[in-house]
């Protein structure tokens, strides 16, 4: 595996890859198993795969959470390379935002005004800019994002389309624990006590999926499962709500496809979950 640190290692590299075809994961390191299932959905579907750790800073609107963010570089090498990934750009901050490379910025509106916007503001424009260069760095064809961040996922779907780049997002499925609680580099920062009860929030999601399918309104559900999170102490609600899964607008009828989605604080821990209804 190749460890590519500098934008000119990366840009020389892939230079010299016209006809292959790239696949491409962003993360911010911490690896497990979520985000390795996209690398090898990646490595399958692509020629050459790149893996980019990377914490970002300009998205944590919390210098505490920046701070805290996990960092196993070592083992994250370790785990990429026993998969057969192709190369890993580990770029210190000056790599990627003084390297020459300008990045975007889309009218995130919308986006920012619903679910983690208003609770994290300025985190989406910090993901764009960072993703941009990064697209404009690697130049992928395909570019593998997970599910478990659905609001993150709709927010490159509208970059990839406002700045027309030439790039397939290939959205893939969240990876769970055996007890359903969601992968999470910040999963580690749960006392065992908190981590055993982390497992509540996709029984609340499972419980709203089945409420759905036996015909409550979305009205209905909010309501039940909300009560139901009020009713255990150690966790905060910061929102539960039911949307269309297309563009996360508020659901009319029953007919269009709805998505669950919960932020709660456990420990102390901000922990995000959706499921497909
Ligand atoms: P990070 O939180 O490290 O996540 C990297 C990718 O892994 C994201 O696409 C995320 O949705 C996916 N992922 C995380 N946990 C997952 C799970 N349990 N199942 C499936 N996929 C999972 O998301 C970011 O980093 C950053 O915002 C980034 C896109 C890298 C920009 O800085």
């Amino acid at each position: 595996m190749l460890i590519l640190k500098t934008a000119k290692e990366l840009l020389d590299l892939r230079n010299s890859q016209k006809n292959k075809s790239i696949g491409f994961v962003p993360t911010m390191g911490a690896l497990h198993q979520g985000h390795l299932e996209l690398v090898k959905h990646s490595i399958v579907e692509n020629d050459f795969t790149y893996v980019s750790i990377f914490v970002n800073p300009l998205q944590f609107n919390n210098k505490e959470d920046l701070e805290k963010y996990p960092r196993t570089i070592e083992k994250d090498i370790g785990l990429l390379e026993s998969i057969d990934t192709d190369a890993v750009f580990i770029p210190e901050y000056a790599e990627v935002y003084n390297a020459g490379i300008s990045y975007d910025t889309i009218d995130l509106s919308y986006l920012n005004s619903i679910l983690e916007g208003p609770k994290r503001p300025g985190h989406f424009d910090g993901v764009v800019k960072v993703v941009s260069i990064l697209f404009k760095l690697i130049q992928p064809d395909k570019a593998y994002f997970g599910l478990k961040d659905f609001q993150q996922v709709k927010v490159i779907e509208k970059l990839i389309k406002d700045k027309q780049y030439p790039i397939r997002l290939v959205p893939c499925p969240t990876v769970r624990e055996v007890d359903g609680l969601a992968m999470s580099s910040r999963n580690v920062r749960l006392s065992p006590d908190a981590r055993k009860k982390a497992a509540m929030i996709y029984q609340w999601l499972l419980k709203a999926r089945d409420l759905y399918q036996q015909g409550c309104t979305v009205k209905e559900i909010e309501k039940i499962i909300i009560e139901d999170i009020q009713k255990h102490s150690d966790f905060q609600l910061d929102y539960f709500e039911i949307r269309d899964a297309n563009d996360l607008s508020p659901i009319h009828n029953a007919q269009q496809p709805a998505v669950a989605l919960i932020a709660v604080y456990l420990d102390g821990v901000r922990l995000i979950d959706n499921l497909m209804l």
